[in-house]
């Protein structure tokens, strides 16, 4: 069954028979993904907000040609799902991000499961009974974390310190997914306090399910672990030069104007594993607060920044590139602005030809914390190809 709208094949100037068969493979897949059945383990380990469902890059990756010595890269990687289903197709995969949650998730997705990972959480837990570490300075703790949750995380942040480093990444991921569930943040998705049931004793119990939770994730991944690497930056101070080989395929889906708010969403996690949100809400893309100030932002500012995106691309990119961009429309003052208009434009400019293009329904689901982005129903699947 087709569902998707309007799909169109862009008029490109040579398209040969194998062009024909992507875009038939393109134009016969079923972009809302309405009779989804797996899941794969590892997407659940973490909350992350506008993440791909992994069907999206898989589809993309099953239409595109690629060799196994394809580099695919995603700039704005998130939690990785563009990583981890390279990965399971045997690429080498590339990730850039500028959010250390998102990062944390998208490295211990693709790398191997630590040999001493469980050894370790035990022993992180063993040490959460004897041990009275000092609760760190964090705006607003009282406000957001019970007194006694709040010497647990931070007797639990203690230990994970002290345990091997190979361990670490498993231990934070774990941690960072039970913060908001002991805190007194309403879910995921509401970003208010509420009285909630939780204490101290929660913290030891949740974190040491959520070991359990990612360990088999991991253990059941059933491919070839290939190269990934994931880089925490700013990608618009992204050093090219930092690349081995050129980039065969980008799939990303890059955060908009005013739409979602990484940062915010993740902003207890950050303090807890000693990351400073304000930092990352400064140099963060479309983050809401840069449309609320003095000089606010406006859809120019993300032409500037995806143009800047492009011209890394470009330089990072290999003969005939893909450039799939999935990205949806931002509400700015009342205005809706077309996104995949302005990323059309700005990869023209640099030499980037629309291949396709089709509109994909958004899952309610989707949730963010900024409501007026909620009516906004439908995404740009965008495929676009570089120059020879
Ligand atoms: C739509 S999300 C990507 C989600 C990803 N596809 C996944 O499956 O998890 C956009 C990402 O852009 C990141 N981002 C925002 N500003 C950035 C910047 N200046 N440099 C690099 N990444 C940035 C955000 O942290 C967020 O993870």
């Amino acid at each position: 069954m087709r569902t998707s709208l309007h799909a169109t094949s862009l008029e490109s100037p040579k398209v040969d028979v194998t062009d024909q068969e992507i875009l038939r493979k393109l134009e016969t897949t079923d972009w809302s993904f309405e009779s989804r059945i797996i899941q794969h383990e590892v997407e659940s380990v973490h909350p992350y907000p506008a993440k791909f469902i992994s069907d999206l890059p898989a589809a993309i990756l099953d239409a595109l040609p690629s060799r196994p010595n394809t580099l695919l890269m995603d700039p704005f990687c998130g939690s990785g799902t563009t990583l981890a289903e390279g990965q399971r197709r045997g690429l080498q995969t590339i990730g850039v991000d500028l959010n250390p949650v998102a990062c944390l998730i998208a490295r211990v997705k693709t790398a191997p499961l630590p040999k001493s990972a469980a050894q370790s959480a035990a022993m992180v837990l063993d040490k959460l009974g004897n041990s009275a570490a000092l609760v760190p300075l964090i705006p607003n703790l009282g406000h957001w974390f019970k007194g006694s949750v709040q010497a647990q995380l931070a007797n639990l942040m203690q230990a994970i310190s002290e345990a091997p480093a190979a361990d670490q990444d498993f231990l934070k991921l774990a941690a960072s997914s039970i913060i908001v569930r002991v805190s007194n943040q309403d879910s995921d998705t509401r970003y208010a306090a509420v009285d909630k049931p939780v204490t101290g004793s929660d913290v030891a119990k949740l974190f040491e399910r959520a070991c359990n939770k990612l360990y088999e994730a991991l253990e059941r991944r059933d491919y070839d672990l290939v190269n990934s690497r994931v880089i925490e930056s700013d990608i618009l101070s992204f050093d090219c030069e930092d690349l081995e080989k050129k980039v065969g395929i980008f799939i990303t889906s890059p955060p908009y104007p005013n739409a979602y708010e990484y940062w915010l969403y993740h902003k207890y996690r950050m303090w807890w594993l000693g990351h400073d949100p304000l930092a990352v809400k400064q140099k963060e893309i479309g983050a809401r607060a840069h449309f609320f100030k003095k000089n606010h932002h406006t859809a120019d500012t993300f032409i500037e920044q995806m143009s800047a995106v492009f011209e890394i691309m470009n330089f990072v990119a290999a003969p005939k590139a893909w450039a799939c961009f999935v990205v949806g429309r931002s509400k700015i003052h009342g205005l809706i602005v077309d996104n995949a208009k302005i990323i059309e434009d700005v990869a023209a400019q640099a030499g980037f030809e629309p291949f396709f293009r089709t509109e994909r329904v958004v899952k309610s689901s989707r949730k963010s914390f900024n409501l007026s982005h909620a009516n906004i129903k439908t995404e740009t699947v965008l495929i676009l190809r570089g120059a020879q």
